[in-house]
């Protein structure tokens, strides 16, 4: 389920909003520079879908992005439980130089957004579009059993690195295995 959750940077535990209706999530992000907007694909894909179907599903989406943002190059990111990424270091507080653009094609990951004061929490599941200003601080967690397929956008071949920061505070907040739990 999509899902945006308000937090103070100060006060992890204090609640200001929670929410899965989309067009609250769109505004309250939107007060933030960020975009949000869903996508459907063409036709139903296969779980295992691989890059190039994934890709056709959503050219005419992919193409509008990359020519709206100067986004050119695309690829796809995979997290399993088999192969959960590079681990720990997205769980740090940081930034990047450019915008950060993501589609989310299956599964679910949380994208933590910590700006003006404020930490919000956004679970994005499979059809949510992300777009995040450059340089705005954030970490990201799929949980201890990864399940996240994401279209990736980037400005060049060299991708985008991230800028960690000293005092990050990503572990004082909820983890995404929390924030999935039902109540
Ligand atoms: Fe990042």
């Amino acid at each position: 389920m999509t899902l945006l959750q308000i937090m103070p940077e100060d006060a992890p535990q204090t609640i200001t909003v929670h929410s899965d209706d989309l067009d609250v999530i769109r505004k309250e992000l939107l007060r933030i520079g960020v975009r949000f907007a869903r996508w459907h694909a063409a036709r139903r894909l296969p779980a295992d879908a691989d890059d190039s179907t994934i890709m056709n599903a959503y050219r005419s989406h992919i193409d509008h992005v990359s020519a709206e943002s100067n986004h050119r190059v695309v690829d796809i990111a995979r997290m399993t439980p088999a192969s959960p990424g590079p681990g720990q270091p997205r769980h740090k507080e940081h930034f990047h130089d450019e915008d950060l653009v993501r589609f989310v094609v299956a599964g679910a990951g949380c994208f933590y957004l910590h700006v003006a004061g404020q930490v919000h929490a956004m679970l994005c599941t499979a059809g949510d579009l992300l777009s995040i200003p450059s340089r705005t601080k954030h970490w990201f967690d799929a949980g201890t059993r990864p399940n996240y397929t994401a279209v990736r956008f980037f400005q060049d071949d060299n991708g985008c690195a991230a800028r960690f920061l000293p005092d990050s505070i990503a572990a004082r907040f909820p983890a995404f295995d929390e924030l999935t739990v039902a109540p």
